[in-house]
């Protein structure tokens, strides 16, 4: 079989740093190949070389069986590859016809019917409801990406690249990706895809290739591994499941939420955290569960209803306010929302320390602090003094993880804990977690990944549709009971009043 790819012996060091180490790689038509590591591998690296971004500093390339160099995306486009980006690389003015066929117009440029009409069964094959005239700056991410893999398919890609393309995704987006990538492969498209979700690779791949620290450790094929062997061919080791501590004391109660509302977002929230309690908002993406975690760090305002912490009332809060009052805001989307790119991790990490008035942090404290950080999140490479672009987008979030649970904070309200962390490094981040709540920090959570819901919280508050419409308690908690809730399949005694 003439393999639609093949990678060999590539090598690739940054600044004297090897990170890429004799790998290899290839694809075959028709496949989902994963491609899966720890945080900082080289994943995100590899699949660069293969666009042509980076230039390998040894090894051979060849696509349909062609020995090829790639010197530029522009080169890997023209070997029909394409790359789905995380950070998505289209032109939000414009529509989206227009970015399915930018580059490769040919003269149809000034006709928009014609083009249009050109672009329809390109949508139609990803599945995407939208008119071809609609600008892309009014499409949410999901229709984003699919607009992404649209223009894939309309330069007839035989490979598309997919770098954690579900991180942004809800369930039933999810789903839909599903659908496209195996309509794809069934016509003979090759997928590259990297996720950190085991669950995504079991329903999609057909072969898994595994990087440790640069080097290559194998490939395998899916149907042939437990998730706990491909776990140990990524960390060198098994991972111990560890169930959290239960039995918690919990303190007085920090914060009070009364009957808070924001129009449009959610309805008569109603409840609260104690000092030394993990409590989590569950429910589907759009449920309006970061609506409520911004209104109470005041990044949204609130149409009505009332928030006090330790008994005081807030009558509008601000996260300036907030921060001073010792509250943390760990958002959704940190690599946009925290990071000053060129900065160093250090730097990276002290900001809210310094916004909170500590100022006078001794730099011996500083650096301590820091190097603190990097050894409990397993920060790598474990430099304070790296440019935080430089590193893997995974290390980018426990920088940022780093800097609110060093800044002392009596409250923390974190979305999304775990998003883009690695098997291995989330048991350490839920071992933080853990911590803090046993040092009597109030933690308020939103998660989508139920086995980490379950593994952290004390109790559970279950929204959907803007509406609380059930609580429960660690005993009384289970995957289905969540589900049940956050899809109305089930209702809670305790609320079925509410609703
Ligand atoms: N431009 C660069 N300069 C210096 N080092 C870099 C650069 N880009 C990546 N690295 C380093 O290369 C290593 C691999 O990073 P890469 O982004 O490939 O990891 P990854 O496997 O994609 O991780 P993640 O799961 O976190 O996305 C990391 O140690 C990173 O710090
Ligand atoms: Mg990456």
């Amino acid at each position: 079989m003439v393999e639609l790819l093949s990678a060999q012996q590539i090598n690739k060091s940054f600044s004297g740093v090897h990170v890429l180490r004799d790998v290899q790689f290839s694809l075959r038509a028709g496949e989902v190949h994963a491609l899966l590591g720890e945080n900082g591998a080289g994943k995100s690296t590899l699949l660069k070389t293969l666009f042509g971004i980076y230039k390998p500093d040894s090894g051979t390339l060849s696509v349909n069986g062609q020995s090829v160099t790639l010197s530029s995306p522009g080169d890997a486009q023209a070997q029909g590859i394409a790359m789905i980006h995380q950070e998505l690389a289209l032109i939000p003015e414009l529509t989206v016809a227009q970015n399915v066929l930018l580059g490769n117009e040919g003269r149809e440029v000034l006709n928009y019917a014609r083009m249009e009409a050109r672009v329809q069964p390109f949508l139609d094959q990803v599945g995407l409801m939208v008119a071809p005239g609609t600008p892309v700056k009014r499409l949410t991410i999901a229709q984003q990406q699919m607009v992404e893999i649209a223009r894939a398919v309309a330069r007839q890609a035989r490979i598309i690249i997919m770098d954690e393309p579900t991180s942004s995704l809800t369930t039933h987006e999810i789903e839909q990706l599903y659908q496209v990538v195996r309509e794809l492969t069934a016509r003979g498209v090759g997928i590259i895809y990297v996720s950190h979700h085991f669950d995504e690779i079991e329903a999609l791949a057909d072969r898994v290739t595994v990087l440790r620290d640069g080097a290559y450790i194998g490939t395998v094929n899916q149907r042939d591994v437990t998730q706990e062997q491909l776990v140990n061919m990524m960390v060198g080791r098994n991972l111990v499941t560890q169930t959290g501590d239960h039995n918690r004391q919990v303190g007085e109660v920090r914060l009070d939420v009364q009957e808070l509302s924001r129009t449009g977002a959610f309805q008569d929230i109603t409840f609260r955290v104690h000092a030394g309690e993990v409590v989590t908002l569950a429910g589907l993406i759009g449920a309006g569960r970061t609506e409520v975690l911004r209104a109470i760090y005041g990044a949204d305002p609130f149409t009505q209803g009332k928030i006090q912490l330790d008994g005081q009332r807030i009558t509008r809060p601000t996260p300036a306010t907030m921060m001073r009052l010792g509250v943390g805001f760990i958002a959704e989307d940190r690599r946009h929302q925290g990071i000053v790119p060129d900065a160093k991790v250090s730097v990276n990490m002290m900001l809210t320390s310094w916004a909170k008035g500590k100022v006078g942090v001794r730099e011996g404290e500083m650096r301590q602090r820091v190097e603190e950080q990097i050894q409990q999140l397993g920060i790598r490479p474990a430099n304070a003094n790296q440019i935080i672009r430089r590193l893997s987008g995974g290390n980018q979030q426990k920088v940022i993880l780093g800097r609110w649970l060093s800044a002392g904070c009596q409250l923390l309200l974190i979305d999304e804990p775990t998003r883009g962390i690695d098997v291995a490094s989330k048991a350490d981040i839920y071992a933080l977690i853990d911590d803090l709540a046993q040092q009597g920090v109030a933690i308020l959570m939103v998660s989508s990944e139920l086995p980490e819901v379950l593994r952290l919280s004390d109790r559970i508050l279950v929204m959907r549709e803007g509406h609380l419409v059930g609580e429960l308690t660690r005993a009384e908690a289970s995957e289905e009971r969540i589900l049940g809730l956050a899809t109305g399949a089930q209702t809670d005694a305790n609320y079925s009043a509410v609703v």
